[in-house]
């Protein structure tokens, strides 16, 4: 019953703990929440995702829920809830949640109850296997590193499974018991009122059972989950019975964290018409140029031709089928900028430059979401040491890089760039010490450059974050929200190095998005000489049109309409 609301929606990504502290203890809450949501109204956003708020022992900061039906105290109450749903509402904007049921904390009842009687029902809602002492029933590596096996508290001759830390152990999907449960429990969220949901690492729900072991792809013998999802046959019908149950309910948008997709798979997972979710993010440029081996032998940053083969792979891969959500970052990555803008160009940091990427990205067919602070154009953080880091993924794949030999030093330079802290600390609203995140002391160092702060860039027409305000204006303006809702992609000169070219159509209006990714000057033939083009928008500076050829000053963003 998915209607259409969401197709021209622009959406926001809210890491509660570092977004807005309103109670002063230092740590972001929900009341933080809503005192900005005229900001989030000014800004044009239609739908905002909330990282996990319930209660939780913040092992995975949040990732490792222990109550699914609460607030955990330190962002507020379910009262303090409601009212961010009512004063949401009032400004247009939908709200949906993060829903984590692959596991949950190893300190939910469910778990608890699983060790106190392992044959019992909640043992069943667990992967819990018979273990010798020796050999684990298959040689996968967590997330987070080590084996996917952990003792099973109490009982020396158990394992149980988990993907992510040891604390978050996997819930057994297997079990109609445990689905139904878990489908209890989004009909519940749903009826409080959220719009939707973000779906946490939902395609690693499905097992390929029995376990057994895959080829190691490194030293430690261990092999990478994303073995096991090349072989996983059988999620569609746990998504198929998710959307009848749940999502046929309800008018929601949903979006699914799914990396490993196979083309095949695509239609039962965001198909437009009986796919599971509303779309599905795309991650093909987080992805590209990670190593099996670890961040340390992983690309920092990409190329803008490798950034370009990657959105318009994504682009293409899902034309019949659905739609995706576009990103440049979340709270799992680093700042787009530092990624997706190539880092050895001159002006990368520039705004234009920043500008340029924001409209390349914005504008592809597909529901964009900004992650907190990127609408300021915020940067990585230098991050001094490894002792500052509390992230549980950052410090495993330091580990790993310094067992493959790289010294202290190297190994925190390496990791640095793909931690997640980077994008975790607290949001700048203005240029105090505290960036008017808390009054109280934060619960992390800000970080990032005082530079990237609301106040100074609300009063700055050329601003970044006035940039974003004008591209979500342009996506809901009269005139162009159906072709860039609906409108079809098609590349433009896509062999043209560094330029990084569409149209947008829908058969009534025809749009050409071009960015020139280099600090050089590039000339564009313009596609149809009998036709005029008109300027829609620029990222600054004027654009020059000299017959059949525009020329892109350097980092140049525009959008020409075809009449
Ligand atoms: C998802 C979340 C990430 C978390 C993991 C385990 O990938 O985005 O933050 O650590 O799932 O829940």
């Amino acid at each position: 019953m998915s209607g259409d609301w969401w197709k021209s929606e622009t959406a926001y990504q809210i890491w509660p703990k570092s977004f807005m502290d309103a109670s002063g203890d230092g740590i972001g809450d929900l009341k933080g929440i809503t005192s900005k949501l005229d900001y989030l109204h000014d800004l044009g956003i239609g739908i905002l995702w909330i990282s996990p708020f319930y209660p939780s022992p913040l092992v995975d900061e949040g990732y490792d829920i222990s109550d699914y039906y609460s607030i955990d105290p330190r962002f507020g109450t379910m009262a303090d809830f409601e009212e961010l749903l009512t004063e949401a509402s009032k400004r247009d904007i939908h709200v949906i949640t993060d829903i984590v049921v692959n596991h949950c904390s190893d300190q939910h009842e469910w778990f608890r109850k699983a060790c106190e009687d392992p044959d019992g029902p909640y043992g069943r809602f667990f992967y819990i296997e018979d273990w010798d002492g020796e050999h684990l029933p298959c040689n996968l590596r967590s997330e987070f590193g080590g084996p996917v096996w952990e003792p099973l508290p109490g009982h020396p001759d158990k394992v149980y499974l988990h993907f992510f830390d040891k604390t978050q152990p996997d819930l057994n999907w297997e079990n109609p018991d445990l689905r139904a449960e878990i489908y209890k429990m989004m009909n519940w969220w749903l009826d409080k009122g959220v719009s939707g949901f973000r779906m946490d690492a939902i395609i690693n729900i499905k097992k390929v059972l029995p376990f057994h072991d895959y080829p190691a792809d490194r030293d430690d013998g261990l092999a990478s989950v994303s073995a096991m999802l090349k072989e996983q046959t059988g999620i569609d019908q746990f998504f198929r019975e998710m959307k009848e149950q749940v999502f046929d309910q309800h008018d929601t948008f949903t979006v699914g964290e799914i990396f490993d997709a196979r083309p095949e798979e695509l239609a039962a997972f965001i198909g437009t018409d009986n796919g599971c979710f509303s779309s599905m993010f795309d991650f093909s440029g987080e992805v590209f140029g990670k190593s099996e081996l670890g961040w340390y032998r992983s690309k920092a940053y990409l190329s803008a031709e490798e950034y370009k083969s990657c959105i318009f792979g994504a682009q293409r891969s899902v034309r019949e089928i659905g739609r995706l959500s576009n990103i440049i970052e979340n709270h799992d990555e680093p700042r787009g900028v530092s990624r997706y803008l190539p880092q050895d160009a001159w002006g990368c940091h520039s705004d234009d430059a920043k500008k340029a990427l924001a409209g390349t990205y914005m504008l592809l067919r597909g529901v964009p979401f900004i992650y907190q602070g990127q609408e300021l154009g915020t940067e990585n953080v230098d991050i001094p040491s490894i002792e500052k880091v509390s992230d549980v993924w950052t410090l495993d794949q330091y580990r790993t890089a310094q067992e493959a030999g790289l010294s202290d030093e190297e190994a925190l330079a390496a990791v640095a760039p793909f931690s997640r802290d980077n994008a975790r600390v607290p949001m700048r609203w203005d240029d105090s010490e505290n960036g008017g995140f808390t009054d109280g002391t934060p619960w992390t160092p800000l970080r990032s450059a005082p530079a990237f702060n609301v106040a100074d860039e609300e009063e700055n027409p050329d601003s970044v974050l006035n940039f974003y305000r004008q591209l979500i204006r342009l996506r809901s303006n009269e005139e162009y929200w159906d072709v860039l809702s609906n409108g079809e992609f098609l590349a433009y000169e896509e062999n043209q190095k560094n330029l990084i070219s569409y149209f947008r159509w829908n058969g009534v209006c025809t749009l050409l998005v071009m960015a020139n990714f280099q600090a050089e000057c590039q000339n564009v033939e313009l596609p149809d000489e009998n036709k005029a083009y008109e300027i829609i928008m620029t990222n600054g500076k004027p654009l020059h049109i000299f017959g059949n050829t525009v020329t892109l000053l350097g980092w140049q963003f525009a959008v020409l309409q075809e009449r």
